[in-house]
């Protein structure tokens, strides 16, 4: 068996594996993904697993940023996992698991995030359930007795369609709003990214100078799909949500991803019978001491706790540490054994990363120790996701 690289005389066979993974892509799709599946290529981000001149397993590394507590941190996103079905069952994931795992290394990326379709190959490369995407169902007729509307005088909030040109402007405007709001989980896909995102077909989005919405209809034009949504003030997110409000008389239903603490949530008048749908993504610690030192943590919080680590994929992660915590950042030192220390695996680190209680990491097995509720207090976040991919 042979790694490389796929390129493009790959793409036929790698669109085969996805056929029959997760079912064929019309001409269309396949038209539409086209330029980003060139660039990946280009970039060496797509590994194959040949048997022979057969493809038998590929997968996808994407640089992406991950916000964690307001900061930015470098991270590999991994995508597009297929193995052949005769091919299953022996390994093969699990080998390119381990392959992808050392390109997001060798790329200097300290975190990795994807969304599992089955967590035990997964679990078994270290990654642990981190965070969700949260869809948010509610009646659009909701959002048109926003609590504060006509609060503000028409035309206050200045909001303007947006396109392909706005790229560079929305993806500014969105990190500016992570930013300020300490936000956990959301994923900066760059402007390439955005600038295809806002080309897509049948795509509504607005921009304002503190907020960004992007919606569509959904499938049997019963209401209307807020794909994503951040508002940097109370003004912002009336005026943004309103557009989407003043459809009711179409739209019956609005689905929305969106944080579970969204202020959009607290602006509703009313919020009963809220139906909100998960889906878990997990989170791998590639470079321990690097994704402490690039995060955000709490300003309040200060802790010095002695760690250790058990990662046998990652040796740079294993051992004794001292995580030191102040002024919202943090850092992990080289440390003598300590009796006291909090005992994790590299699973436990990673959910202890996103903001999993202690309390339920240390009932689920996940570390050992009696962890100080410091620790917890440090990393305490619920994050989110806008992205599928
Ligand atoms: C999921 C997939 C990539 C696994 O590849 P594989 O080569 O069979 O994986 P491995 O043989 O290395 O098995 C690794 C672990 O995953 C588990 N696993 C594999 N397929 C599984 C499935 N369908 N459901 C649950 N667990 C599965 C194995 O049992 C093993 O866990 P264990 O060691 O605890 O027993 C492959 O089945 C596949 O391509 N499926 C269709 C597409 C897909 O789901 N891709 C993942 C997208 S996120």
């Amino acid at each position: 068996m042979e790694i490389r690289c796929l390129a493009d005389e790959d793409r036929d066979a790698q669109f085969d594996l996805r056929a029959r993974a997760f079912g064929p892509m019309s001409a269309a799709d396949r038209d539409r993904v086209r330029p980003l599946v060139e660039q990946d290529y280009a970039a060496g981000n797509v590994l194959g697993i040949f048997d022979g001149a057969r493809l038998i397993a590929s997968g996808r590394y994407m640089p992406i940023e991950q916000w964690w507590h307001g900061a930015a941190v470098p991270a590999g996103g991994v995508a597009s996992v297929y193995v052949a079905p005769e091919d299953r069952g022996r390994g093969v994931g699990t080998r390119l698991m381990t392959a992808l795992i050392e390109l997001i290394a060798e790329r200097g990326r300290p975190l990795s995030v994807l969304y599992p379709a089955t967590a035990p190959l997964y679990r078994r490369a270290g990654y642990e359930h981190g965070g969700a995407q949260h869809w948010v169902s509610f009646r659009t007729e909701a959002l048109r007795s926003l609590d504060g509307a006509g609060r503000e005088p028409a035309g206050t909030v200045k909001v303007r369609r947006a396109g392909p040109a706005d790229a560079a402007e929305v993806v500014a405007v969105v990190r500016a709003v992570h930013a300020a709001a300490g936000d956990a989980g959301p994923l900066d896909r760059g402007e390439a990214f955005v600038r295809w995102f806002l080309d897509s077909p049948d795509l509504f989005a607005y921009l304002a100078d503190d907020g960004f919405i992007a919606y569509y209809w959904n499938d049997d034009r019963s209401g209307l799909v807020v794909d994503i949504a951040v508002a940097g003030s109370a003004a912002t997110a009336r005026a943004l949500w309103s557009l989407v409000g003043s459809g009711s008389s179409t739209a019956e239903t609005v689905r929305a991803r969106i944080s579970p603490h969204d202020p959009i949530l607290w602006l509703l008048r009313d919020r009963t019978d809220e139906r909100v749908t998960r889906s878990s993504w997990m989170l791998r610690i590639i470079d321990a001491p690097a994704a402490i030192a690039a995060r955000g943590f709490p300003v309040g919080v200060a802790a010095e706790v002695p760690l250790i680590v058990h990662d046998a994929l990652r040796p740079g992660n294993a051992g004794s540490w001292r995580l030191i915590v102040a002024g919202g950042r943090g850092r992990l030192e080289r440390a003598p054994q300590s009796a006291a220390a909090v005992r994790m695996t590299e699973r436990g680190l990673a959910a202890l990363y996103a903001g999993v209680p202690v309390a339920t990491l240390s009932r689920s097995g996940l570390l050992d120790g009696g962890a100080p509720a410091v620790l917890g207090a440090a990393f305490a976040t619920t994050p989110f996701m806008l992205d599928d991919f």
